[in-house]
């Protein structure tokens, strides 16, 4: 017989604890641990059992997902070519970087496409919305709108009509009246995303959620709920930048890590062609320091600039500034160049910037950087033409990456006619591309003197 026993569990992840404890010894997550009770009378499982839908594999017929255009292609391919019907997705970002403003345009995208849309912001007004609108030059009259934050009138809403897709802004500014915590608690959060969750299932309507994020980059509310959606996507992109990455960090529709690319401008979000070619456009002719690489995200390439400045340090520990790269990747680059190539660079302020805002996280960036801090170690311009990428290991050896030959082709694109690359792949080499394969740092840097 299973006994009722109670037990401390935490609101974010989950895990269980005997005792109360201030902090979460599984997440580390500080006052989340609530008292709960886990167990239950004799025979209810066996009980509950006895309904369970239990089926032979072969004999589970597989319907095809039907999918639907957003008009926006960029982010058809990062939900995996289009929006899924019944499918629960979140979208986190800063604020300000134009969640709303994205949800808005596709809201009004679907319902111009003969969709029944429902929009349900609990952060604006009505008339503030159609003023949104309006500056995104919408037409879709038919578009159902709501201004509310109680879950349970929300849900009355969707009762009344069969919606095919219903737009939560946020999630967090919604709560139901039958959980005592506040509206953006851990347990608000996880109870409406479950019931978002069911109505989804049920009724086969896409819903979107917005998220807001916490200081740390990540989707406030329990880590559950990343758990609990079907998608999660990160809008990213820097607030003194035109451009906006939409990346696919879990999607159970289609791949993960997908990018799609946008510019904000005064009339909404567009989409971009080229994005490297926005991003290099005002790249400076000759400049020590600044080197291109070529990035993949997902399938898609990106040429981005990196550009780095080392100047003499007027503190006891220099400034070893980052911006859009991991400050411990740059750490590691400068510890195997001053190791393997001999440059004494301690006593140097290091300056990284990424160009456009864009954080860069894939490891094929090494070889780039490694080549921009000597570039400017030595005040040498690399030229104009070059593009760099690889993965550099910590004796100094220069790694393969995936997709060489996508990288490669995005060079020529945009007329870099030279690569230097890892020796592994430079047999991806594509016509009119001059590529230079490099075994280890030390023959790169040869290569470039
Ligand atoms: P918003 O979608 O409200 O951001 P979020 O919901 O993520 O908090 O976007 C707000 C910013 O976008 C604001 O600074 C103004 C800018 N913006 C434009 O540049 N062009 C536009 O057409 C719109 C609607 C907003
Ligand atoms: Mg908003």
């Amino acid at each position: 017989m299973a006994k009722i026993k109670s037990v401390y569990q935490c609101e974010s992840c989950g895990h269980q604890t005997p005792k109360w404890l201030g902090q979460c010894p599984s997440c580390a997550a500080w006052g989340s641990m609530n008292q709960t009770t886990v167990g239950g009378p004799p025979g209810r499982r066996e009980r509950d059992s006895e309904g369970a839908n239990l089926m032979r594999y072969g004999s589970i017929v597989t319907e095809e997902t039907t999918r639907c255009s957003t008009k926006l292609g960029e982010l058809d391919r990062v939900l995996g070519g289009g929006l899924v019907s019944g499918s629960l997705l979140l979208i986190g970002g800063d604020p300000g970087i134009g969640k709303s403003t994205l949800m808005l345009q596709v809201a009004g995208n679907l319902q111009a496409l003969g969709r029944n849309v429902l929009y349900v912001s609990g952060e604006e007004s009505l008339a503030q919305i159609k003023m949104r609108g309006e500056r995104l030059g919408l037409d879709a009259d038919d578009l159902m709108l709501l201004a509310e934050t109680s879950y349970e009138h929300v849900e009355n809403a969707i009762d009344k009509d069969r919606y095919d897709v219903v737009f939560i802004d946020s999630i967090q500014t919604i709560a139901s009246s039958n959980i005592p915590s506040a509206a953006g608690s851990v347990t608000q959060v996880r109870e409406v995303t479950t019931k978002l969750m069911n109505i989804a299932k049920s009724r086969n309507t896409s819903i979107f959620l917005v998220g807001h994020i916490t200081k740390e980059g990540n989707i406030a509310g329990p880590k559950t709920l990343e758990h609990m959606v079907d998608g999660v996507f990160y809008f990213e992109g820097d607030k003194y930048h035109s451009l906006r990455l939409i990346r696919a960090q879990k999607n159970r529709f289609g791949p993960a890590q997908e990018l799609g690319i946008f510019q904000m401008g005064s009339d909404g979000l567009r989409e971009v062609p080229n994005p490297s070619k926005v991003l290099l456009e005002q790249r400076p002719e000759a400049s020590a320091g600044s080197v291109v690489i070529p990035t993949v995200e997902g399938s898609r390439p990106l040429l981005v600039e990196i550009q780095v400045l080392l100047s003499n340090s007027t503190y006891a520990s220099p400034r070893r500034v980052t911006m859009g790269i991991d400050s411990n990747r740059l750490a590691l680059i400068m510890a195997v160049l001053e190791k393997k190539a001999g440059l004494q660079l301690q006593g140097l302020d290091v300056f990284v910037n990424v160009i456009g805002g864009i954080a860069i996280s894939e490891p094929a960036i090494d070889l780039g950087l490694a080549l921009a801090i000597f570039s400017s170690f030595r005040n040498l311009n690399l030229g104009g033409d070059i593009a760099l990428f690889g993965e550099l290991g910590l004796a100094g050896e220069v790694r393969s990456v995936s997709q060489a030959g996508l990288r490669m082709k995005e060079c020529l694109n945009l007329g870099f006619k030279r690569v230097v690359c890892p020796l592994a792949n430079a047999e991806e080499k594509l016509d009119g591309v001059t590529v230079h394969g490099v075994a280890t740092l030390v023959d790169a840097l040869e290569f470039v003197l």
